[in-house]
Protein backbone atom coordinates (compact mmCIF):
# COMPACT_ATOMS: atom_id res chain seq x y z
CA UNK A 1 0.00 0.00 0.00
CA UNK A 2 1.28 3.40 -0.73
CA UNK A 3 2.59 5.24 2.51
CA UNK A 4 0.30 7.82 2.51
CA UNK A 5 -2.86 5.60 3.18
CA UNK A 6 -0.98 4.11 5.46
CA UNK A 7 -1.98 4.44 9.46
CA UNK A 8 0.80 2.65 10.80
CA UNK A 9 1.55 4.82 14.06
CA UNK A 10 -2.20 6.74 14.40
CA UNK A 11 -4.81 6.02 16.89
CA UNK A 12 -8.37 5.53 16.07
CA UNK A 13 -11.41 6.04 17.86
CA UNK A 14 -14.48 4.48 16.49
CA UNK A 15 -18.41 5.41 17.54
CA UNK A 16 -20.93 2.44 17.07
CA UNK A 17 -18.41 0.36 16.31
CA UNK A 18 -20.81 -2.47 17.57
CA UNK A 19 -21.82 -4.01 14.03
CA UNK A 20 -22.67 -2.73 10.33
CA UNK A 21 -20.25 0.58 9.28
CA UNK A 22 -19.10 1.16 11.91
CA UNK A 23 -17.36 -2.64 12.86
CA UNK A 24 -15.98 -1.96 9.50
CA UNK A 25 -14.59 0.92 9.70
CA UNK A 26 -13.02 -0.07 12.88
CA UNK A 27 -11.53 -3.14 11.19
CA UNK A 28 -10.50 -1.11 7.74
CA UNK A 29 -8.33 1.06 10.19
CA UNK A 30 -6.73 -1.90 12.11
CA UNK A 31 -5.67 -3.60 8.74
CA UNK A 32 -4.16 -0.14 7.41
CA UNK A 33 -2.06 0.07 10.34
CA UNK A 34 -4.17 1.91 13.35
CA UNK A 35 -4.48 1.01 16.62
CA UNK A 36 -8.12 1.14 17.28
CA UNK A 37 -10.56 1.89 20.41
CA UNK A 38 -14.36 0.76 19.16
CA UNK A 39 -17.41 2.01 21.13
CA UNK A 40 -20.72 1.26 21.64
CA UNK A 41 -23.91 1.64 23.67
CA UNK A 42 -24.22 -2.42 23.61
CA UNK A 43 -20.77 -3.16 24.29
CA UNK A 44 -21.57 -7.01 24.21
CA UNK A 45 -21.88 -6.55 20.47
CA UNK A 46 -18.24 -4.16 20.24
CA UNK A 47 -17.06 -7.18 22.35
CA UNK A 48 -18.24 -9.53 19.54
CA UNK A 49 -16.12 -7.16 17.01
CA UNK A 50 -13.31 -7.70 18.98
CA UNK A 51 -13.15 -11.18 19.32
CA UNK A 52 -13.46 -11.81 15.29
CA UNK A 53 -10.78 -9.18 14.94
CA UNK A 54 -8.40 -10.68 17.24
CA UNK A 55 -8.88 -13.96 15.77
CA UNK A 56 -7.64 -12.00 12.30
CA UNK A 57 -4.83 -11.12 14.63
CA UNK A 58 -5.58 -7.63 15.24
CA UNK A 59 -5.37 -6.32 18.67
CA UNK A 60 -8.02 -3.60 19.63
CA UNK A 61 -9.79 -2.49 22.61
CA UNK A 62 -12.90 -1.82 23.74
CA UNK A 63 -15.40 0.58 25.40
CA UNK A 64 -18.97 0.90 26.56
CA UNK A 65 -20.30 4.42 25.27
CA UNK A 66 -23.34 6.37 24.71
CA UNK A 67 -22.28 9.25 22.71
CA UNK A 68 -25.03 11.09 23.85
CA UNK A 69 -23.26 11.18 27.34
CA UNK A 70 -20.95 13.63 27.69
CA UNK A 71 -19.18 12.68 30.73
CA UNK A 72 -18.04 9.14 29.25
CA UNK A 73 -17.08 11.10 26.27
CA UNK A 74 -14.42 12.85 28.05
CA UNK A 75 -13.30 8.97 29.94
CA UNK A 76 -13.45 7.70 26.19
CA UNK A 77 -10.64 10.00 25.04
CA UNK A 78 -8.70 10.09 27.89
CA UNK A 79 -8.67 6.11 28.42
CA UNK A 80 -7.78 5.87 24.36
CA UNK A 81 -4.59 8.21 24.78
CA UNK A 82 -3.98 6.24 28.06
CA UNK A 83 -4.35 2.95 26.49
CA UNK A 84 -3.84 3.42 22.87
CA UNK A 85 -0.99 6.19 23.21
CA UNK A 86 -2.58 9.22 21.18
CA UNK A 87 -5.84 10.28 19.17
CA UNK A 88 -5.21 11.10 15.44
CA UNK A 89 -8.72 10.14 13.88
CA UNK A 90 -12.28 9.86 15.12
CA UNK A 91 -15.25 8.57 13.27
CA UNK A 92 -18.04 10.15 15.15
CA UNK A 93 -20.31 7.15 13.16
CA UNK A 94 -22.88 6.16 16.07
CA UNK A 95 -26.49 7.26 14.87
CA UNK A 96 -30.07 6.36 15.09
CA UNK A 97 -32.70 6.21 12.44
CA UNK A 98 -36.54 6.61 13.12
CA UNK A 99 -38.33 7.02 9.60
CA UNK A 100 -42.38 8.44 9.67
CA UNK A 101 -43.66 10.87 8.01
CA UNK A 102 -43.81 15.10 9.09
CA UNK A 103 -47.45 14.77 10.21
CA UNK A 104 -46.91 11.14 12.12
CA UNK A 105 -43.91 12.88 14.20
CA UNK A 106 -43.61 13.01 17.83
CA UNK A 107 -41.16 16.03 19.03
CA UNK A 108 -40.02 12.97 21.30
CA UNK A 109 -39.01 10.80 18.25
CA UNK A 110 -37.71 14.34 16.62
CA UNK A 111 -35.75 15.38 20.01
CA UNK A 112 -34.15 11.87 20.40
CA UNK A 113 -33.06 12.09 16.40
CA UNK A 114 -31.71 15.44 17.32
CA UNK A 115 -29.84 14.10 20.58
CA UNK A 116 -28.35 11.05 18.80
CA UNK A 117 -26.85 11.92 15.66
CA UNK A 118 -26.27 15.88 16.25
CA UNK A 119 -25.60 16.66 20.12
CA UNK A 120 -23.25 13.30 20.14
CA UNK A 121 -21.42 14.79 16.77
CA UNK A 122 -20.68 17.80 18.94
CA UNK A 123 -19.03 15.86 22.25
CA UNK A 124 -17.17 13.83 19.72
CA UNK A 125 -15.15 17.10 17.86
CA UNK A 126 -14.97 19.29 21.19
CA UNK A 127 -13.14 16.32 23.02
CA UNK A 128 -11.24 14.93 20.15
CA UNK A 129 -10.26 18.58 18.85
CA UNK A 130 -9.29 19.41 22.85
CA UNK A 131 -6.62 16.37 22.89
CA UNK A 132 -5.77 16.75 19.44
CA UNK A 133 -4.80 20.20 19.11
CA UNK A 134 -1.20 21.56 19.62
CA UNK A 135 -1.41 21.99 23.33
CA UNK A 136 -4.12 18.87 23.83
CA UNK A 137 -2.71 15.39 25.76
CA UNK A 138 -2.77 13.68 21.97
CA UNK A 139 -1.30 17.04 20.63
CA UNK A 140 -0.57 15.50 17.18
CA UNK A 141 -3.27 17.41 14.99
CA UNK A 142 -5.55 14.52 13.26
CA UNK A 143 -8.95 13.69 11.27
CA UNK A 144 -12.26 13.73 12.16
CA UNK A 145 -15.09 12.16 10.26
CA UNK A 146 -18.62 12.41 10.68
CA UNK A 147 -21.36 10.12 9.38
CA UNK A 148 -23.86 12.10 7.37
CA UNK A 149 -26.03 10.28 4.86
CA UNK A 150 -27.65 10.88 1.48
CA UNK A 151 -31.02 11.83 2.91
CA UNK A 152 -28.74 15.67 3.84
CA UNK A 153 -27.91 15.97 0.28
CA UNK A 154 -31.71 14.61 -1.27
CA UNK A 155 -34.74 14.83 -0.09
CA UNK A 156 -37.05 11.18 0.21
CA UNK A 157 -40.27 10.24 1.74
CA UNK A 158 -40.75 9.45 5.49
CA UNK A 159 -37.28 10.62 6.63
CA UNK A 160 -36.97 14.00 7.01
CA UNK A 161 -36.45 13.96 10.73
CA UNK A 162 -33.51 11.77 10.28
CA UNK A 163 -32.75 13.86 7.01
CA UNK A 164 -32.35 17.24 8.89
CA UNK A 165 -30.39 15.59 11.71
CA UNK A 166 -28.03 14.28 8.82
CA UNK A 167 -27.95 17.59 7.44
CA UNK A 168 -26.98 19.48 10.47
CA UNK A 169 -23.95 16.85 10.65
CA UNK A 170 -22.85 18.29 7.01
CA UNK A 171 -22.99 21.84 8.68
CA UNK A 172 -21.36 21.46 12.06
CA UNK A 173 -18.63 19.35 9.76
CA UNK A 174 -17.69 22.55 7.52
CA UNK A 175 -18.30 24.80 10.36
CA UNK A 176 -15.66 22.89 12.24
CA UNK A 177 -12.99 22.52 9.60
CA UNK A 178 -12.77 26.01 9.04
CA UNK A 179 -12.51 26.79 12.99
CA UNK A 180 -10.08 24.14 13.33
CA UNK A 181 -8.11 24.74 9.94
CA UNK A 182 -7.98 28.99 10.93
CA UNK A 183 -7.13 28.62 14.73
CA UNK A 184 -3.99 26.53 13.29
CA UNK A 185 -5.04 22.95 15.17
CA UNK A 186 -4.05 20.19 12.42
CA UNK A 187 -7.31 18.67 12.47
CA UNK A 188 -9.38 18.11 9.17
CA UNK A 189 -13.04 17.38 9.52
CA UNK A 190 -15.42 15.95 6.75
CA UNK A 191 -18.53 14.46 6.15
CA UNK A 192 -19.12 11.13 4.44
CA UNK A 193 -22.70 10.31 2.89
CA UNK A 194 -23.19 7.04 2.55
CA UNK A 195 -26.55 5.69 0.31
CA UNK A 196 -28.34 2.68 1.52
CA UNK A 197 -25.78 0.48 2.75
CA UNK A 198 -26.27 -3.29 3.42
CA UNK A 199 -26.91 -2.77 7.24
CA UNK A 200 -29.80 -2.98 9.84
CA UNK A 201 -30.68 0.35 9.60
CA UNK A 202 -30.16 0.23 5.37
CA UNK A 203 -32.61 -2.24 6.08
CA UNK A 204 -34.90 -0.05 7.83
CA UNK A 205 -35.32 2.22 5.55
CA UNK A 206 -37.10 -0.30 3.52
CA UNK A 207 -39.23 -1.78 6.42
CA UNK A 208 -40.26 1.70 6.76
CA UNK A 209 -41.59 2.20 3.93
CA UNK A 210 -43.32 -1.34 3.72
CA UNK A 211 -45.19 -0.27 7.50
CA UNK A 212 -46.06 3.01 5.76
CA UNK A 213 -47.96 1.38 3.02
CA UNK A 214 -45.76 3.13 0.93
CA UNK A 215 -44.63 0.08 -1.15
CA UNK A 216 -45.91 -3.37 -0.94
CA UNK A 217 -43.53 -5.26 0.06
CA UNK A 218 -39.89 -5.70 1.00
CA UNK A 219 -38.63 -7.10 -2.25
CA UNK A 220 -40.37 -3.95 -4.31
CA UNK A 221 -38.50 -1.19 -1.46
CA UNK A 222 -35.58 -2.60 -2.38
CA UNK A 223 -36.10 -2.61 -6.35
CA UNK A 224 -37.40 1.06 -5.37
CA UNK A 225 -34.14 1.59 -3.24
CA UNK A 226 -31.67 0.08 -6.41
CA UNK A 227 -33.82 1.79 -9.24
CA UNK A 228 -32.58 5.32 -7.16
CA UNK A 229 -29.18 4.44 -7.04
CA UNK A 230 -27.04 5.10 -10.40
CA UNK A 231 -25.03 1.75 -9.87
CA UNK A 232 -28.22 -0.18 -9.01
CA UNK A 233 -27.15 -2.06 -6.30
CA UNK A 234 -27.19 -1.43 -2.29
CA UNK A 235 -23.43 -0.28 -0.91
CA UNK A 236 -21.68 -2.03 1.26
CA UNK A 237 -19.81 -0.86 4.72
CA UNK A 238 -17.09 -2.33 3.09
CA UNK A 239 -17.49 1.05 0.64
CA UNK A 240 -18.13 3.65 3.60
CA UNK A 241 -15.02 2.17 5.60
CA UNK A 242 -12.52 2.54 2.60
CA UNK A 243 -13.99 6.23 1.97
CA UNK A 244 -12.89 6.33 5.80
CA UNK A 245 -9.42 5.31 5.39
CA UNK A 246 -8.96 7.88 2.49
CA UNK A 247 -10.11 11.12 4.90
CA UNK A 248 -8.56 9.28 7.99
CA UNK A 249 -5.05 8.89 5.99
CA UNK A 250 -2.11 11.59 5.15
CA UNK A 251 -3.48 10.69 1.43
CA UNK A 252 -5.94 13.42 1.86
CA UNK A 253 -3.72 15.76 3.68
CA UNK A 254 -5.52 19.00 1.84
CA UNK A 255 -8.87 18.38 2.09
CA UNK A 256 -10.83 19.64 4.85
CA UNK A 257 -14.66 20.26 5.04
CA UNK A 258 -16.09 18.04 2.37
CA UNK A 259 -19.26 16.10 2.02
CA UNK A 260 -17.89 13.13 0.35
CA UNK A 261 -20.66 11.03 -1.28
CA UNK A 262 -20.17 7.34 -1.30
CA UNK A 263 -23.95 6.71 -2.72
CA UNK A 264 -23.76 4.81 -5.93
CA UNK A 265 -24.70 7.70 -7.15
CA UNK A 266 -28.24 8.53 -5.40
CA UNK A 267 -27.78 12.00 -4.48
CA UNK A 268 -26.54 12.79 -8.14
CA UNK A 269 -30.22 12.00 -9.52
N1 LIG B 1 -26.99 2.04 6.66
C1 LIG B 1 -27.32 3.06 5.88
O1 LIG B 1 -28.01 2.87 4.87
C2 LIG B 1 -26.83 4.46 6.19
C3 LIG B 1 -27.03 5.45 5.23
C4 LIG B 1 -26.60 6.74 5.47
C5 LIG B 1 -25.97 7.06 6.67
N2 LIG B 1 -25.78 6.08 7.60
C6 LIG B 1 -25.14 6.47 8.87
O2 LIG B 1 -24.01 5.65 9.11
C7 LIG B 1 -23.88 5.44 10.53
C8 LIG B 1 -23.82 3.95 10.82
O3 LIG B 1 -24.97 3.34 10.27
P1 LIG B 1 -25.23 1.76 10.30
O4 LIG B 1 -26.02 1.45 9.11
O5 LIG B 1 -23.97 1.02 10.56
O6 LIG B 1 -26.21 1.68 11.58
P2 LIG B 1 -26.61 0.43 12.48
O7 LIG B 1 -27.93 0.78 13.08
O8 LIG B 1 -26.50 -0.82 11.74
O9 LIG B 1 -25.49 0.46 13.63
C9 LIG B 1 -25.40 1.59 14.47
C10 LIG B 1 -24.56 1.27 15.70
O10 LIG B 1 -24.60 2.44 16.53
C11 LIG B 1 -24.87 2.05 17.88
N3 LIG B 1 -25.55 3.13 18.60
C12 LIG B 1 -26.84 3.55 18.44
N4 LIG B 1 -27.11 4.51 19.33
C13 LIG B 1 -25.98 4.70 20.06
C14 LIG B 1 -25.62 5.56 21.14
N5 LIG B 1 -26.52 6.41 21.68
N6 LIG B 1 -24.38 5.50 21.63
C15 LIG B 1 -23.46 4.64 21.10
N7 LIG B 1 -23.74 3.78 20.11
C16 LIG B 1 -24.99 3.83 19.60
C17 LIG B 1 -25.74 0.81 17.75
O11 LIG B 1 -25.70 0.00 18.94
C18 LIG B 1 -25.13 0.11 16.53
O12 LIG B 1 -24.09 -0.78 16.90
C19 LIG B 1 -25.04 6.16 11.19
O13 LIG B 1 -24.65 7.44 11.65
C20 LIG B 1 -26.04 6.28 10.06
O14 LIG B 1 -26.95 7.34 10.24
C21 LIG B 1 -26.19 4.79 7.39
Amino acid sequence: MLKEFQLNGKVALVTGAGRGIGAECARVMAEAGARVMLTDVDLNACTQVQTALLNQGIECCVMQQDVTDEARWQEVVNETIEQLGGLDILINNAGILDGSLVELDSLEQVTRLNKVNIESVFLGMKYAALAMKPDGAAGKGGSIINLSSVAALAGTIAHSAYGATKGAVASYSRHAAAEFGSLGYGIRVNSIHPGVIETPMGDHVKHTWVNLGIMPDEESADAMVKSMTSLGRNGTPRDIALAALYLASDASAFVTGIQLSVDGGMANR
